[in-house]
């Protein structure tokens, strides 16, 4: 039984065996008290959006601290590939603990990390030979490629775009132009960054009808038809920072023919292409890294995120002749620590035997659902992504694109209470970055609830266009 907004699905054998199973209304009384005491001692820097207590996670299941439990759409950010607590991953990293924890790759050797390099050479998007560095996040992989981004071409300025998250360190954040909070209060930022417009057709071209394609190369040739002509002398750009596929940004997918004008300009120029796979790499498009459907090679690749299931471990991947800087040029404590490579190395093989191929076959099954929705959702106004990484975008109205940002809000909210956790992205997009592990049932339930969640909010919110859609 499929849902067609009304909640029928839940009666269903299939909801039975694959959906959530809440004990009464979330939040239970002691997600309310963590809750509490988390305002008390936190940050209030973290972005919440609802109050989902986890207490332990299997596969694509969170329990929270009541016993409910949650079908998990999230990953903790893109970051559960092989699900919560694989066993593959929980035994290497249990093995791993025992023998050896730390010593630091910085100052001493040890096999792990070489064999790692040697898995992630063999499934670069750029030919080899490779050199790798690692740090503990995604921000640290971003930290890497721009300092040896400016060393290694000695140009000081690179080219990031609008949309774009790469991190929240100083270097990383001067990147970053997703929200205004992430830079408010923090500057000045890092001199030298230019930011240009990522190829978000869905915004871009609502000043008129404009094709998709064109409006993408119009975005790359502002570069050297704007930008290097006036301000930007091409040979003092060092990289162009890139999301193959935006992540906090709205789940946008750049064009193949984008990405293939930005080589090209690399190319000519001698700068550096920097693609930021952070999110959108490690099997979660249906191929190793976001960039291969579009047919380009990178010369620097940043990985962190879905690399090791959960552990901390960012990854700066070069063609080698590029990481020709000097020893203390850069390094990291923890970086690359045994623990961490052990879950990585667990990763790859979860990911390579099954889940990567996964996500790219759930994936497209969920993407031929979902592109019915703007047609069947007056508040739909566009569904895109590749594999497991898909976006849903929110508006008021679908003529005018009108962002509807507090609708998405309740979405998110609405289908935590039933059992299903997504997190947002963009200004208003629901975003879906499930474990790559996602069974198609557990697919089909997630959207069934959504799509209850979806036709709540445009009964509730636009009665009118509800009706004319119903
Ligand atoms: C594309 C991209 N780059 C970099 C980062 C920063 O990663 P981290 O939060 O691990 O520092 C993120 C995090 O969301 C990201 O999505």
């Amino acid at each position: 039984m499929q849902s067609n907004g009304t909640g029928a699905y839940k009666s269903s054998e299939k909801f039975a065996a694959f959906g959530p199973k809440l004990r009464g209304s979330v939040p239970g009384p002691k997600a309310r008290a963590v809750v509490e005491a988390d305002h008390k001692w936190m940050s209030p820097s973290y972005t919440r959006s609802y109050p989902m207590v986890a207490k332990r996670g299997r596969g694509v299941r969170i329990e929270d601290v009541d016993g409910n439990e949650f079908l998990d759409l999230a990953a903790g950010i893109a970051v559960c590939s092989t699900g919560h607590c694989h066993p593959q991953v929980v035994k290497a990293i249990q093995d791993q603990a025992a023998e050896l924890i730390h010593i630091s790759g910085t100052d001493f050797y040890y096999e792990s990390m070489i064999l790692l390099a040697e898995r992630l050479s063999g499934i670069a998007p750029m030919p080899g030979p490779h050199k790798f560095y690692y740090g503990n996040s995604g921000a640290e992989a971003v930290e890497c490629a721009l300092k040896l981004a400016r060393y290694h071409t000695g140009r000081q300025n690179v080219i990031a775009f609008f949309g774009g998250f790469h991190g929240r360190t100083m270097g990383a954040l001067s990147l970053t132009a997703s929200k205004p909070q992430q830079r408010r209060r923090f500057g000045p930022m890092l001199p030298g960054v230019t930011h240009v417009r990522y190829p978000y057709a869905y915004r871009g071209c609502s000043g008129g009808p404009q094709d998709e394609e064109a409006f993408a190369l119009g975005c790359a040739r502002y570069i050297e038809e704007k930008l290097f002509k006036t301000v930007l002398p091409p040979e003092e750009v060092a990289a162009i920072f890139i999301e193959p596929i935006q992540g906090e940004g709205g789940y946008v997918v750049a064009p193949a023919i984008f990405m293939q004008e930005l080589r090209r300009i690399c190319d000519r120029h001698g700068i550096l292409l920097v693609a930021d796979e952070v999110q959108s790499g490690a099997g979660r498009t249906g191929k190793w890294w976001a960039i291969e459907h579009t047919g380009v090679e990178p010369d620097i690749v940043c990985i962190a995120k879905g690399i090791a299931s959960g552990m901390p471990l960012g990854i700066c991947m070069t063609r080698a002749e590029i990481m020709d800087w000097k020893p203390g040029s850069h390094a990291s404590t923890y970086g690359g620590n045994p623990v961490a490579i052990a879950a990585a190395l667990a990763t790859l093989d979860i990911l390579e035997n099954h889940g990567m191929a996964n996500a790219a076959k759930v994936g497209e099954n969920m993407m031929k659902r979902l592109k019915e929705w703007p047609e069947k959702y007056a508040i739909v106004g566009e569904v895109r992504g590749r594999g497991l990484m898909i976006g849903i975008e929110i508006v008021q109205d679908r003529a005018t694109r009108q962002p509807a940002t507090e609708w998405r809000n309740q979405i998110e909210t609405l289908a935590y209470e039933r059992g299903l956790l997504v997190l947002g992205c963009g200004e208003t997009s629901v975003r879906l970055s499930p474990p790559l592990i996602l069974k198609q049932e557990e697919a089909d339930i997630a959207l069934d609830i959504l799509e209850e969640c979806i036709s709540l909010v445009e009964h509730q919110q636009v009665p009118a266009l509800a009706a004319a859609h119903a």
